[in-house]
């Protein structure tokens, strides 16, 4: 199977199916069971490794005895049951078949041996190859239950091995590790949602199961979706601040089951002299901090997002993001038997196909559900009752088995299935100046080396504060892209076609901006991007003001965010403006991503014309970050005054100075916040506690080489096309081509 089998393009092959498509289908599903145990030993899939798991062995019958018991005893003529003591043996939980073996049993089942149960699976087949070959005559509906049903089985084989080989101390592959492409970490970043009246619930052509329906209304309040999974990286920071020796941070009963079971991390997380390592469908590996964390229960999900001030979607809200995406992931069918890092780029990453995702939602007929008739209504509905729903399907569920309606569900405690998480928020974050400080704070404050992004030095007062050290004599940036600027305007003006919109990332004043319309007159629309309200209205105003024939459409948002540019632009040439250096506030690795996304949003054939502050000698880049009049200690300090006032915090500004250092390995000036003492502070309602000389790093502004410059903007897919630099002090524009 593929990932464009989805479930509407299989109800139209189906709606046209011969008997041997049926057939065909039938025979893929099966084989690819079979394909799972190539690696195992008979040894392998007799064993049982706790209640929750059964032998592979018991997968591979119950599910035949599932076709056997309800397609071809009741309708195939004639039809020879292999063994009736198969009944008793691999019936699951069918009260309505009969009784059954007992689940924690399983694994005590020596008799039938594996060489017995392949034979009843070819039994079987050879008697489904007869009824498929007469037609189904109505019983579509069950083929695609008893062909769904072996898809989740093949599922559960893997999380059933993978939980028996994690018991053993030779720690054995079930595959040998698959060439999968190495990916950096990417920050993370949320998507937001108006909310409002939604439709969830699968309706239509295409197999569902009974638990996906009926489709129907939810109210949804404006949320955030965090862009991706969160990460082994994050979950370490977890560790560190006493994620798992904090009751605070857990739900009672799973505070309970911490310390009972003296859990300290993730199940398959173990402890070596050589850092920490995963244990894995391959095996024991090293920890990559980049890859989302997997095989986390509910309670470890819901912890962390209390720990990073943030909360677990609810599966309304998940369906209605995931509704309409195309459902591709790194399922195992793809090569790959573990989740990969997220892949750079805009919008909702990792949907389908990574991991399982938590939903704090219960798992709860939807309104107007009901059971199927007969024992095939036992399927899902009985087992409503004290689980939680997970979305998106896993890197171990077959391709084109998940789409966006459907609901999977454990209990709170239970992981060795593979589950991470992903955070949510809420509010949609577009006004008010909050957006996503609380999480930051919470998050950036909770690490063992402090730190937040820079981005929330601008409310009102940081903006203003910004706008003052552009007038400092120690701060040579802004002078010097100036008069950079009005030297290349006129051949920048040429650059930039009829007609065109000018899209400026972190547009503050938008003063520099005025030497790029007088210049280029045939500019028709001015799109300035800025987290900063109070800014970006003053600049807009001011702007339309001193060039009335121009379209300013102003856009309030973190310019990390997916973004769409304002309508104004449609159909218009692009071109890009970044100046101020702003680039270098991002690591290498946030640069690259952004340049990747912008090139996205801009789009092919773009103009992108990118300020950049160059390396130059450390007492004039120190001088610039920690000048004599101290305004950028108190732009620095800012932070804290706003969390104090946004988030009922107690900072005491005097205990903290503020830090400018050149760190020349990584090429930037650091921006920290030191504190004077040992202290405690409250804000956001939670107590951080900082030791004398601890520090907040606040920001980092990296100094390039034009060189350096051209590889970044290369590895995002941009060629650059011009530079102006100049001497001293050293600066640079460049005009990137996308
Ligand atoms: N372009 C101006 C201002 C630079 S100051 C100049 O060159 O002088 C940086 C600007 O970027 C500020 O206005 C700040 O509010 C904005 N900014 C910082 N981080 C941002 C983010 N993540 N998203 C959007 N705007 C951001
Ligand atoms: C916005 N950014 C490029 C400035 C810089 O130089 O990194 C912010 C700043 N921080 C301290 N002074 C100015």
């Amino acid at each position: 199977m593929t990932n464009t089998d989805r479930p509407e393009e299989r109800a139209r092959a189906r709606e046209q199916a011969s008997p041997s498509d049926a057939l065909s289908r039938y025979r893929a599903v099966r084989r690819a069971s079979e394909a799972l145990i190539r690696s195992l030993t008979p040894e392998d899939m007799g064993a049982q490794s706790m209640a929750d798991a059964s032998p592979t062995k018991w997968h591979l019958a119950h599910t035949t005895w599932f076709f056997e018991t309800f397609l071809l005893t009741p309708h195939l003529p004639g039809y020879r049951v292999f063994d009736p003591k198969f009944g008793y043996l691999f019936n699951s939980y069918y009260e309505a078949i009969g009784p059954r073996q007992p689940r924690p049993a399983r694994g005590l089942i020596t008799r039938p041996s594996v060489a017995d149960v392949l034979a009843y699976r070819a039994h079987v087949d050879a008697g489904m190859a007869a009824l498929l070959n007469r037609g189904l005559g109505g019983l579509d509906h069950l083929l695609d239950l008893g062909l769904a049903h072996e898809e989740q089985h093949q599922e559960l084989i893997l999380m059933d091995i993978l939980h028996l080989f994690a018991q053993s101390p030779v720690s054995p592959a079930f595959a040998p590790p698959r060439a999968a492409p190495v990916r950096p970490g990417s920050p993370l970043g949320y998507v937001s949602f108006e909310g409002g009246l939604v439709e969830i619930g699968h309706d239509g052509p295409g197999f569902a199961f009974d638990n996906e329906g009926p489709r129907h209304r939810v109210w949804l309040e404006p949320f955030r979706l965090a862009d991706r999974l969160v990460t082994n990286g994050e979950w370490l920071a977890f560790m560190a601040d006493g994620g798992y020796a904090r009751p605070e941070l857990w739900l009672s009963e799973g505070w309970a089951l911490v310390r009972a079971e003296d859990w300290r991390a993730p199940i398959y997380w173990r402890e070596t002299p050589d850092g920490w390592r995963i244990m894995g469908l391959s095996g024991l590996r090293a920890l990559d901090p980049a890859q989302p964390v997997s095989h986390l229960s509910y309670y470890e999900a819901d912890a962390y997002a209390a720990w990073a001030g943030a909360r677990l979607p609810t599966e309304a809200e998940w369906e209605h993001a995931a509704a309409g995406r195309p459902v591709e992931g790194e399922f195992v069918n793809s090569g790959h038997l573990g989740p990969l890092a997220a892949p750079e780029g805009p919008g909702l990453r990792q949907m389908f196909g990574d991991l399982w995702e938590w939903t704090r939602s219960a798992y709860l007929p939807y309104p107007g559900f009901k059971a199927a008739k007969g024992a095939v209504g036992e399927y899902n509905g009985k087992f409503m009752s004290g689980q939680f729903v997970l979305r998106g399907g896993a890197c171990v569920t077959p391709a084109g088995h998940v789409r966006a309606t459907y609901r999977n569900f454990f209990y709170p405690h239970q992981r060795w299935m593979f589950s991470g998480l992903r955070l949510a928020l809420d509010g949609a974050g577009e006004d008010g100046q909050a957006s996503d400080l609380e999480a930051d704070v919470a998050a950036g404050l909770s690490k063992p080396h402090k730190s937040m992004p820079p981005k929330h030095f601008y409310d009102a007062e940081g903006s203003e504060l910004f706008e003052a050290i552009t007038e400092l004599p120690e701060y040579y940036p802004t002078r010097t892209e100036v008069a950079l600027l009005e030297g290349a305007a006129g051949e920048i003006a040429r650059h930039i076609p009829e007609g065109a919109a000018l899209v400026e990332f972190g547009s503050g004043a938008s003063t520099k901006t005025r030497i790029v319309l007088d210049a280029a007159p045939q500019v028709a629309v001015y799109a300035p991007i800025d987290i900063s309200a109070s800014a970006l209205e003053g600049a807009a105003q001011a702007i339309r003001a001193d060039y009335p024939e121009l379209t300013v459409a102003p856009l309030r948002d973190d310019f990390t965010n997916a973004l769409r540019l304002p309508p104004e632009t449609e159909g218009r040439p692009v071109v890009g403006f970044f100046p101020g250096s702003t680039i270098g506030n991002f690591t290498p690795d946030e640069a690259r991503a952004f340049l990747v996304s912008a090139r996205r949003l801009l789009g092919e054939g773009a103009a992108f014309l990118v300020g950049i502050d160059l390396v130059k000698d450390e007492r004039t880049l120190v001088a610039a970050y920690d000048d004599a009049q101290g305004v950028t200690a108190a732009f620095n300090k800012n932070l804290l005054k706003r969390i104090n006032r946004e988030l009922g915090g107690d900072f005491d500004l005097d205990a903290f100075a503020h830090r400018a250092v050149w760190n020349a390995a990584e090429s930037r000036i650091e921006m920290h916040l030191v504190s004077l003492r040992d202290q405690s502070v409250q804000a956001a309602g939670r107590t951080f506690r900082f030791a004398e000389g601890e520090t907040i790093h606040t920001e980092n502004s990296y100094k390039f080489t034009i060189e350096r410059m051209a590889a970044l903007a290369r590895a995002a897919g941009w060629k650059l096309e011009r530079r102006w630099v100049s001497e001293d002090p050293a600066f640079g524009m460049v005009l990137l081509r996308a």
